[in-house]
């Protein structure tokens, strides 16, 4: 948590944004994995800490724009709950110490929010991801799930303060990527052919746990990185195999860090997979090198990719003009993802709020294969933090998708892309600041060049 003064500041800085009305914040509550009270770790609305700091179940709060007033909605501890979890400061504590003096009981928020409609006050609320999100809506207002009107003008308020990373954020971030670097350090130490998956996963947790936070996301740790979002972790590490691993520590005060390394089973990578590396940290670094502000976002995703397109065509897995084929969307069979995302409270940014809102100011996102999955397009501006995340796979049913319907086979080899199919994916992953003159890397160096990773094994 920060100072009592930054949270003062952010409400006072919405509430001239806004300019009226009432603003409804959904805190979040445990949630049960197989009984109430076995939960899943508990995890605060992101938009919730930024403005009101307070890690802690079962809490709303409202900014009354009009009546100048914030009140947070929640129960102090009973007797029982002291027993079981311990004294902590009262609600009436931690919410002065998040600058807010007036507490009422959780149950105190429906009839508070009827007599705002009564008053004809307007109601802001954002977007919900939660079902119980939804069903407080429902109860304390009648808004059936599915139905809900989030406020634009909110959304766009919110978005508008968080996208811009203050210096005291900036240093929780990079705290964030530095134990991020360590975790990937600790995996391309250990990983050895013989070793499972989870044990890799295993000992990267330990690093983000031991360092006082978490994981800012479930690890991606596999040998088979040309699944995306893979979590199964139950495969022994083979030699010739590439290990990818996409993960990231979160800070105790919920900020993240997001980075993937992809590390040879061996000692070294083959010659096969050291050309495709080399591309993929070629595209990285020049990506990283086009960060400034006032580009859009979308402009470097198409360098990142006509890079990608350039060294695929001198191995022989594409031909034709590399700018044509971006813009044809023929580099999405191998790099089916976006070059990046915003990063802060959320590993992906606000992704709650909306990506249209968060990546695109407001503007149509394309629905090209690929192109779709840009989460960021916008101009950079100084204080944007976000990621650089590259990468190429060979994707065995894609391939044989789009080799049956011929497409776009006037820039794809496909005779030579079918003999890669066992080859796997490669992804660079860092997190930068944007600066007023360029961008800056986050936290320590994490080894990225073949040589730089084959020095450490
Ligand atoms: N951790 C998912 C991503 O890199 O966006
Ligand atoms: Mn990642
Ligand atoms: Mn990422």
């Amino acid at each position: 948590m920060f100072s009592k003064e930054t949270y003062i500041e952010r409400c006072e800085q919405l509430k001239k944004t806004v300019g009226s009305g009432l603003l409804l914040f959904l805190g979040n509550d445990e949630c049960g994995a197989n009984y109430a009270d076995n939960g899943y770790r508990f995890r605060q609305d992101s938009t919730f800490l930024y403005y009101f700091g307070l890690p802690y179940a079962g809490l709303s709060a409202v900014i009354d724009i009009d009546g100048n007033r914030e009140i947070i909605f929640g129960n102090e501890l009973t007797i029982d709950d002291i027993v079981w979890m311990g004294v902590q400061p009262t609600l009436k504590e931690k919410s002065e110490s998040v600058g807010v003096a007036e507490i009422r009981p959780a149950s105190a928020i429906a009839g508070y929010l009827q007599e705002s409609a009564g008053k004809k006050q307007t109601l802001h609320y954002l977007p919900t991801y939660r079902a119980e999100h939804q069903l407080k809506l429902l109860a304390w207002l009648g808004v059936r799930p599915g139905k809900e009107t989030p406020s634009i003008p909110f959304i766009r308020a919110v978005v508008n303060q968080r996208s811009y990373k203050s210096s005291e954020e900036i240093a929780e971030i990079e705290r964030a990527c530095n134990t991020t670097a360590d975790m990937h350090i600790t995996a391309i130490r250990m990983i050895r052919p013989g070793l499972r998956e989870s044990d890799v996963v295993a000992a990267v947790t330990e690093v983000a746990l031991a360092a006082g936070g978490d994981l800012s996301f479930p690890v991606i740790g596999t040998v088979n990185g040309q699944m995306l979002h893979n979590h199964y972790h139950g495969n022994i590490i083979r030699e010739g195999d590439l290990f990818l691993m996409d993960a990231g520590a979160e800070t105790a005060a919920g900020y993240a860090g997001d980075a993937t390394s992809t590390i040879p089973a061996g000692n070294s990578y083959t010659p096969h997979q050291k050309e495709i590396y080399d591309i993929v940290v070629n595209s990285h670094r020049t990506a990283a090198a086009a960060l400034r502000p006032g580009i859009p976002f979308s402009e470097i995703y198409d360098l990142s990719a006509r890079i990608i397109v350039e060294g695929l065509k001198n191995l022989g897995f594409m031909r034709g003009d590399a700018e044509e084929a971006v813009q044809a969307g023929a580099h999405a069979l191998f790099y089916p993802h976006g070059l990046g995302h915003m990063m802060g409270l959320d590993v992906h940014d606000m992704e709650n709020l909306g990506e249209i809102w968060v990546g695109y100011d407001g503007q149509p996102k394309s629905t090209q294969f690929g192109r779709k999955s840009l989460r960021l397009a916008r101009k950079l501006e100084p204080g944007f933090v976000l990621t650089i995340e590259p990468g190429i796979y060979f994707i065995p049913e894609l391939i044989d998708r789009w080799r049956a319907e011929k497409h776009l086979e006037e820039f794809i080899n496909y005779e030579k892309v079918a003999t890669y199919k066992n080859f796997g994916g490669i992804r660079n992953e860092e997190d930068y600041l944007i600066t007023p003159d360029g961008g800056r890397r986050l936290g320590k160096a994490i080894p990225k060049t073949t040589e730089e990773i084959e020095a450490l094994r």
